[in-house]
């Protein structure tokens, strides 16, 4: 960020407080944890464990007020083309929008498009539950198989996961993803044709992974039940309709959204059908009603009750400030083992830019953290030893409902300790009296003391915010996901970048495409002396 009053001032915050233990903070103010907490719809949200103080908070929303981020944030909802590369409204907030009002892109409401789609949604995912939809030979469609990648992957994936106890209990999902032959063989070689729905999930559809895997389990369906059983085995979910009927897919066949609507914001659109066909369109309507609640917060909360806006400001804070360019993101919830791939995506492919929307080059703020994460315990015992003892802090989200979907014996309580001993210990740590104290307190000699005092010790004042739902229901997720959205926008709007286009993918692409000819023997390329060996 350029150096305005609101940057400067942080700057000044900055060396005001970088001393700061925060649990001295605690300490001092019994009331810390009370007064930053917030609580939406069965979340509570405590960010009380970051290093701030009312100066710094202060601070950082003159950061976000100098951004005119209530304006921005009435750009998106109100369908502004605030997508300026791609010259495109961002409205994945109209899909779940049941308020009743309009929302206009070009003068034009898009809502009754949008509530045909739903219908259409509500009454195919009850059609093949129900089996009024069969497959050609008559057999009901228990195997769903979306084949689709990035944004037409990911939210489907983690959410059918995340939702596997609402699922019918005659249908699984399958997701074909990478271009990975293995990814394909692997799921065909577990499916029965005559029971299988193949869904072609892309957004442009031409994205060559999707496309490829589609024609692969065509022929796979083709050579086992015939041209004919195409029509009752492949339905499509596009904004592209002309390349879905030229790729043999009926129209009727087709369930489309809208170019406002980007890849990585679209699982509440059609991309969610595999979603609503597993756990039933009512279930994936309280999904939306989740995202429209956060939305609802995200609009008219003021910042500072914010919490899609603290969880950005915070960011920021550590990214720009700390120059702490990564995050974690730890459910403690089995169901969500695949968020942090999920918030990959959305995070790392909307703000890993370097681009201003003034048309700059960033050369001088960072801009998207990397991401990462995994679900606890697990990762205790794999990367915690680093968030714990590295060189260099890692904020932290740790993510956990109170009442577990599967109660049994114990497990719910150790992992809720686990949970609260991890944000525990990675903000008070352990100093090296203490730990030299426990070691003398088990009875070792003072050589021994001497050796590994430092290495039993633990900096702390690392800093996690803590999100406990009451239950991890449809509505929950849902909340929880659009939550993530509004923060990676507000942290777009503070970094002045695009965070809805993804120009960095492409170079790739068209690299891959001119070796595929090369490496069939068709065509002979110039290459550096590395990628021509
Ligand atoms: O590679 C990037 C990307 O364009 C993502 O943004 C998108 O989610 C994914 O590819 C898949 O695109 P499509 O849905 O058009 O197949």
């Amino acid at each position: 960020m350029a150096v305005s009053n609101a940057v400067a001032a942080l700057l000044n915050e900055y060396q005001r407080f970088a001393e700061t233990e925060m649990k001295n903070l605690f300490a001092q103010d019994p009331a810390r944890a009370e007064k930053y907490t917030l609580s939406l719809e069965g979340l509570t949200f405590d960010y009380s464990k970051n290093r701030f103080d009312e100066g710094v908070l202060q601070a950082l929303f003159n950061l976000a007020r100098e951004h005119h981020l209530a304006e921005r944030i009435e750009d998106m909802f109100s369908g502004k083309k605030i997508n300026v590369t791609e010259n495109r409204a961002v409205l994945h907030t109209a899909l779940r929008n049941f308020s009743g009002q309009p929302v206009l892109v070009d003068g034009e409401d898009v809502m009754p498009e949008i509530i045909r789609v739903r219908n259409k949604m509500k009454e195919f995912s009850a059609a093949v539950r129900n089996g009024l939809f069969r497959g050609a030979t008559g057999k009901k469609l228990t195997q769903i198989v979306n084949i689709g990648i990035g944004g037409s992957d990911l939210g489907p994936y983690m959410v059918t996961a995340a939702l596997k106890k609402y699922w019918a209990e005659d249908i699984s999902c399958h997701f074909i993803s990478n271009i990975d032959g293995t990814a394909c063989a692997e799921v065909l070689s577990r499916i029965n044709p005559e029971e299988t729905l193949f869904i072609v999930a892309s957004k442009t559809f031409t994205t060559i992974e999707t496309l490829t895997n589609a024609r692969t389990c065509r022929e796979w369906l083709i050579n086992a039940l015939g041209e004919k059983a195409v029509a009752n085995h492949f339905v499509a979910l596009s904004t592209n309709a002309k390349a879905v009927v030229e790729f043999g897919i009926d129209a009727n066949n087709m369930f489309e959204f809208w170019d406002f609507v980007g890849g990585r914001y679209s699982l509440w659109s059609a991309i969610g059908l595999s979603i609503a066909i597993a756990v039933g369109y009512d279930n994936f309507e309280a999904l939306l009603k989740g995202a429209e609640a956060a939305d609802r917060h995200f609009r008219t909360a003021p910042l500072e009750k914010n919490i899609p806006v603290l969880m950005a400001l915070l960011g920021i804070w550590y990214n720009d400030f700390y120059n702490i360019h990564r995050y974690a993101v730890i459910p403690y919830d089995q169901y969500l083992k695949f968020l942090p791939s999920y918030l990959q995506q959305l995070d790392m492919e909307s703000n890993g830019k370097s681009v201003r929307l003034d048309n700059r080059k960033i050369t001088d703020y960072a801009t998207g953290p990397a991401l990462f994460g995994g679900a606890g315990t697990d990762v205790q015992h794999s990367f915690f030893q680093l968030l714990h003892q590295g060189t260099e802090p890692v904020p932290v989200d740790f993510i956990i409902p109170a009442v577990s979907h599967n109660e049994c014996g114990k497990h719910h309580q150790i992992l809720l300790a686990n949970v609260l001993a991890q944000a525990e210990a990675l903000m008070k740590g352990k100093t090296p009296d203490e730990a030299a104290a426990e070691l003398r307190a088990a009875g070792k000699d003072e050589a021994t003391v001497e050796k590994l005092k430092l290495n039993k010790s633990f900096d702390g004042n690392r800093p996690s915010n803590m999100f406990l739902f009451d239950k991890m229901t449809p509505f929950a997720l849902g909340m929880l996901i659009a939550l993530y959205e509004h923060k990676v926008f507000t942290q777009g709007v503070i970094w002045e970048i695009d965070s809805f286009d993804q120009w960095g993918v492409e170079l790739g692409k068209q690299l891959a495409l001119k070796i595929l000819p090369e490496l069939e023997g068709q065509a002979n390329g110039e290459h550096d002396g590395s990628t021509g060996a």
